[in-house]
């Protein structure tokens, strides 16, 4: 991308940052910076707005249920095109502070060739190429910026209908309706996997860290790139650090049990004076 664009990304994550604070505590990493929090919201937001408002004018049956949020249905015919524009808008900015780590490498096509391992959790860490996004990531991110595209030409011909041939608005409709099929579909795997499918993922964007453990897990490329250190080698050291601990407190129960045992068994006059 070019300097000048890089430049303007480099400056506004810069303003944006002295606004807001990220806390850093020992034993987790920084992931997303406040400016990327600020337009993933801004962007969800504007999205889920443009949806609600988008199902209301599609369907008559939901015209009823959300068209009040919007304050009645001309109402909602208005403001849809506008939340619209503040999506793409967001999303615009959004792409230049992501398009570096979302450009496409060979290590995308060998995680794509290996999607079913991913989707059945069969190993505990992902591959060690796996860099800041994964390839999963990748393609959402690269359909919401194809979508977008077509949000904004297709919207722009429906919104000025009257000055467009006909054949155009019913091919805009069609297109309009597909990229946002496209955008849902990803939407709905996109939340499952940013909370449930992965704990831990979710407080990135809220907090702007992860746990080391989360990112030697997901992302050990990254993980290594940021800590200088070996995401492998740190897992199995977490492990046997587990492991031992799990036999210190088995080996400190079972001299308990050993104890308690012996002092039932003792008669009074035989317990030690204290
Ligand atoms: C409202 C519910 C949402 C939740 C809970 C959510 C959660 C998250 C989280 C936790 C991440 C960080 C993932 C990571 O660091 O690996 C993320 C990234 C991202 N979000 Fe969202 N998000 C939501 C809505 C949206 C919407 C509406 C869009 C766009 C239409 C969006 C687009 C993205 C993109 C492109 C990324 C980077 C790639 C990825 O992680 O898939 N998100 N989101």
């Amino acid at each position: 991308m070019s300097s000048s664009v890089e430049r303007f990304d480099e400056k506004a994550r810069r303003e944006v940052g002295r606004h807001g604070r990220t806390v850093i505590h020992r034993g987790e990493l920084l992931r997303h910076p406040v400016y990327t929090r600020l337009l993933h919201w801004s962007v969800a937001i504007s999205f889920i707005l443009s949806l609600l408002s988008g199902f209301a004018i599609y369907s008559p049956w939901l015209y009823r249920w959300l068209t009040p949020l919007f304050g009645g249905g001309p109402m909602t015919r208005f403001l849809h095109p506008w939340f619209g524009l503040f999506f793409d808008l967001f999303f615009l900015f959004q792409f230049l502070n992501w398009f570096a780590p979302m450009s496409w490498t060979k290590a995308d096509n060998r995680w794509l060739r290996r999607i079913k391992e991913y989707t059945t959790n069969k190993e505990k860490l992902e591959p060690e190429d796996v860099g800041f996004f994964n390839a999963g990531q990748k393609l959402y991110f690269w359909a919401i910026v194809v979508s977008g595209v077509l949000f904004l030409i297709t919207g722009l011909l429906l919104w000025f209908d009257d000055t467009v041939p006909r054949w155009l608005v019913a091919v805009s409709y069609v297109v309009h309706d597909i990229a946002a099929l496209i955008m849902l579909a990803g939407f709905i795997i996109h939340i499952y996997e940013g909370t449930a499918a992965q704990p831990g993922t979710f407080r990135s964007m809220i907090d702007g860290t992860v746990t080391r453990a989360w990112a030697w897990t997901h992302h050990p490329a990254w993980y290594k790139e940021v800590t200088g250190r070996d995401p492998r080698e740190d897992y199995e050291r977490a492990l046997s650090g587990q492991k031992e601990r799990a036999d210190a407190i088995e080996a400190w129960e079972r001299e308990q049990e050993g104890r308690e045992r012996s002092m039932s068994t003792a008669g009074p006059e035989e317990l030690p004076e204290r």
